[in-house]
């Protein structure tokens, strides 16, 4: 017995060093951490338990047969996370250069089936050159069969991605399917075609970075939520995620301990709102002035910064937050930020996190640019998103609320539960000064001083409509408060909805404007 244990002792020993001694140096040279180091900080001491270490390839293509190592490029199994039970793969480059063909799906596969059946998130770390080259056409099946999961988990599992080296050609496509993306600066790359290709096709000269790094996916794609300075800030941030959503879609968020009134009264809020309407305010001063004190985790920070999106909790209770940021291009709907907040908005629907909105909107952005990138059918995502949305829906406008963006943005028309406005809040079809330049054009045009005439019409419009009382009287706003008193409505709102059910009319699938 003892001649077997030890030929398994040294099969463990082999499974771990993955690629070998120069390998795992030549990784640590690039400054990047190897999949089991990975997998050692991502979970609980001790917790991991690694399934599959002895699988290998069954190739014999292009000398195949004598490179074999055990686990075949992916370390996989469970464990926990904060004391949670989470699943993860973990690439690993140092073997075939973490490329993925059949047994290395197939281990991948497993645990997301095993992690669809009991219910708990997937974290995938992925460092692969992608398909490997010599197994052909199961590399392929083997994305394939990853993709299908995927998007089978989709609103079942959380599912998280964190890109710690290339992820390239149709590899991306697994990331892309998954709920959140992590990149790291420098050392992750992720493109369909890289910067040979797209030379060779299109003749154009760019790096890897230039064209797929973290700095890039992160303000111009938006493909990834999170560019992480380094490998341990996107652990980090993974756990820290991974604390606001359940387990699965049949769960709700955990609730931390709170200690009610201490500190509901938020005074600081009252002084934020300038003077004049047109001036520029930080809308991340008002939600950390709301919210559970450093419990905002900012989402896509980089990325159509117009709007803020990003999870907090609120007396203990985790919630999604979406918000028009005045402070850039003056908080206006466009393309991306539609796109940015329907698709959180969708993330927070299908896992009962509630969704607390913060509006200060003067409505979507005119110009050739959005009407031809389809302002239209991008608009009208974050529109069918909050429509379809049955969490706890709470609307906080600050400030403005125009035209079309005031109906997108969580009205009470579309389901929001509770509605408040500040005292100063414009609800309104649109801007005072448009709004007389149209309808009064006739008085403007025949009075012997057109400019005062205007003025004066404008002043007359905004009497009128620049408040939230109209609204108010019709019950679209619940009710007028002063901005000191938002913390505490919005924790009894959230505390009386915890029980919301809510439901859809029965369909196979709804049809959002993709
Ligand atoms: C097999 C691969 C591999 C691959 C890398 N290796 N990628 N083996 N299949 N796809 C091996 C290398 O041969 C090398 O082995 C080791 O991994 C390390 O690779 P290096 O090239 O030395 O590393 P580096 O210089 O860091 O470059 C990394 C890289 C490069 C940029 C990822 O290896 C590369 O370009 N690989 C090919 C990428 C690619 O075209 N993949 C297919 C994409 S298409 P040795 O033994 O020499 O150390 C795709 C389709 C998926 O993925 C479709 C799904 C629908």
């Amino acid at each position: 017995m003892e001649s077997k244990y030890k030929v398994l002792d040294k099969k463990i020993t082999d499974s771990k060093v993955g690629g070998g001694k120069d390998r795992i140096e030549a990784q640590h040279k690039k400054g990047k951490l190897t999949a089991r180091e990975r997998i050692h900080f991502l979970f609980d001491k001790g917790s991991f338990e690694e399934i599959g270490a002895m699988v290998m390839h069954r190739s014999v293509n292009f000398g195949l047969d004598k490179t074999k190592f055990l686990g075949d490029g992916v370390v996989t199994g469970y464990g926990t996370i904060n004391g949670r039970l989470t699943y993860a793969f973990s690439q690993d480059f140092t073997v075939l250069g973490g490329s993925l063909a059949e047994a290395h799906a197939e281990k991948i596969c497993k645990i997301m089936d095993l992690a669809m059946e009991n219910g708990a998130p997937v974290i995938g770390l992925n460092d692969s050159g992608g398909a490997r080259i010599q197994e052909g056409v199961v590399s392929l099946g083997g994305y394939a069969d990853i993709f299908y999961r995927n998007t089978l988990s989709s609103g079942v599992i959380p599912q998280f991605s964190a890109i710690m080296g290339p992820c390239a050609g149709g590899a991306v496509y697994s990331p892309a399917l998954t709920d959140f993306i992590l990149m790291v600066e420098n050392t992750s790359y992720m493109f369909v075609t890289g910067p040979n290709v797209v030379k060779t096709v299109t003749n154009e000269v760019v790096t890897a970075e230039e064209l797929g790094g973290a700095s890039t996916h992160s303000t111009k794609s938006g493909v990834t939520h999170f560019s992480c300075e380094n490998e341990m800030e996107a652990i980090n941030h993974l756990k820290r995620l991974l604390s606001y959503v359940p387990q699965n879609c049949e769960e709700k968020p955990s609730v931390l301990d709170y200690e009610h009134g201490k500190d509901e009264t938020r005074e600081g809020l009252d002084k934020i709102i300038p003077e004049s309407s047109g001036t520029p305010y930080d809308i991340k001063e008002v939600i950390e002035g709301t919210v559970d004190e450093g419990s905002f985790m900012e989402v896509h920070k980089d990325y159509a910064e117009n709007i803020v999106v990003g999870f907090a909790r609120l007396a203990g209770r985790s919630i999604g937050i979406v918000a028009n940021q005045p402070a850039f291009l003056a908080g206006v709907l466009d393309v991306e930020s539609s796109k940015k907040a329907a698709r959180f908005v969708r993330f927070c629907d299908s896992f009962n996190i509630p969704l607390l909105v913060f509006e200060d909107v003067p409505g979507f952005l005119p110009g050739t640019d959005q009407e031809w990138n389809a302002i239209i059918s991008n608009g009208a995502k974050l529109l069918y998103a909050f429509c379809e949305a049955t969490v706890p829906r709470v609307t906080v406008i600050t400030r403005k609320a125009y035209g079309g963006a005031y109906d997108v943005m969580n009205s009470k028309h579309i389901g929001a539960d509770m509605n408040y406005a500040w005292p100063n809040a414009e609800i309104a079809v649109m801007g005072a000064k448009g709004a007389a330049e149209i309808i009064f054009k006739k008085d403007i045009k025949e009075a012997s001083n057109s400019e005062e005439k205007w003025k004066e019409k404008e002043a007359e419009y905004a009497e009128m409509f620049a408040n939230p009382y109209n609204a108010a009287a019709r019950g679209y706003v619940d009710e007028v408060i002063k901005p000191h008193q938002t913390r505490e409505k919005l924790i009894r709102a959230f505390k009386m909805l915890e029980n919301k059910v809510a439901t859809l009319p029965k369909k196979k699938h709804g049809n959002i404007p993709l």
